[in-house]
């Protein structure tokens, strides 16, 4: 498609929201019009699309958003869009309210929906908005680092009570099926153990034997993250911890709280160049790629190989937390 075909395109965000996803729609907007293009913001993700809940959006209508966590056009999972006819209909719906492409602001899941339209006839690009960062193409994803940085403010306050009572902490992070905010949040934390749920682990040998021999080494805590995605209950390991080494134990569950906040300069200025980058890939007539960050630096991909890909947790990262912890 070549560019001066492209004279309408929308945006929306889909599965769960990220501190940034108000950034990237703002940078949308913006660069839109910047190439004199207009952009409409659909809402609620696919449902949006489908339901036909789109509103053309000037550089003003996102004039306060950039701060703010969440999305201003809010987000949904639209499980008709996982079939054959709500596809059918959200193309209908895009050729309707005139949209020559689509930027698709989300997860894995989100991308294949972004791939299923592309793959319909509407030119779609996606870029990558969690917290979980567990986009394989793309070293980075929109809002990890204030949830990063929200897990540490928080884990930092547990860790202080923890002491004063000489306690162990154990906490859950989110993540999905992912380890990464349990990794990085257990490092800037100085966790004792992180449990992933890409690592098996053994219960008397990786969780009470080194509760026990940081306590023999003088340390007044022990704090262990364990990330959601580990096939255990933080309440009942709290209890058999306790039981086991007779020191006393609190569960917490950070839960949703890791999601919102004003995201961080990283997150706004990934997903202001992300969402640029999304118009002007539409723009040189490109559809069916994820924008995404590897060697630092913001490229594209095609979204089928973008999904065929894997990423590994770094494993010098996971040797640290052990290293760290003597
Ligand atoms: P995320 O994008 O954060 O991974 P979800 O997995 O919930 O979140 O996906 C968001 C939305 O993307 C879903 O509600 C659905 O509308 C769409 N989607 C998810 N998986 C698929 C799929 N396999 N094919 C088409 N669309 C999908
Ligand atoms: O993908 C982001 C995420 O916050 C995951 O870390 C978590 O597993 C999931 O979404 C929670 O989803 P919900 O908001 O539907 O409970």
């Amino acid at each position: 498609m070549d560019k001066k075909e492209i004279r309408t395109i929308g945006v929306l965000t889909s599965g769960g929201d990220a501190p940034g996803m108000n950034a990237a729609i703002r940078a949308v907007v913006r660069t839109g019009a910047y190439h004199g293009i207009k952009v409409c913001g659909i809402m609620r993700g696919y449902n949006g699309l489908i339901n036909g809940e789109i509103e053309e959006m000037s550089p003003r209508d996102v004039s306060e958003v950039l701060h703010r966590g969440g999305t201003c056009l809010m987000t949904a999972r639209c499980l008709e869009f996982k079939t054959k006819e709500g596809v059918e209909r959200a193309c209908e719906i895009a050729r309707v309210f005139g949209l020559d492409g689509l930027v698709v602001i989300g997860g894995d899941g989100s991308f294949r929906g972004a791939k299923d339209l592309s793959n319909s006839g509407v030119p779609t690009i996606a870029m990558p908005g969690t917290i979980d960062n567990d986009i394989s193409c793309s070293e980075y994803t929109i809002g990890y680092d204030t949830c990063l940085n929200t897990v540490k403010d928080a884990i930092d306050k547990v860790r202080d009570t923890a002491s004063s009572h000489e306690r162990c902490s154990v906490i859950e992070v989110m993540g999905r099926n992912a380890g990464y905010i349990a990794l990085e949040a257990g490092i800037a934390c100085g966790a004792e153990i992180v449990l992933l749920p890409e690592r098996k682990f053994n219960f008397d040998e990786d969780v009470l034997r080194k509760i026990l021999e940081a306590k023999s080494r003088g340390k007044r805590h022990a704090i262990v993250v364990v990330a959601e995605g580990v096939d255990c209950d933080v309440l009942e390991m709290a209890k058999r911890i306790e039981k086991a080494t007779g020191i006393e134990t609190r569960a917490t569950i950070l839960g949703h709280i890791q999601r919102g906040g004003s995201p961080t300069v990283r997150d706004r200025v990934t997903a202001s160049r992300m969402g640029a980058r999304c118009v002007e890939l539409l723009l040189e007539g490109k559809a069916n790629r994820i924008v995404c960050m590897q060697k630092g630096e913001i490229t594209d991909v095609d979204i089928n190989e973008g999904l065929a890909m894997t990423k590994k947790l770094p494993e010098d990262l996971v040797k640290l937390v052990e290293v760290l912890s003597v």
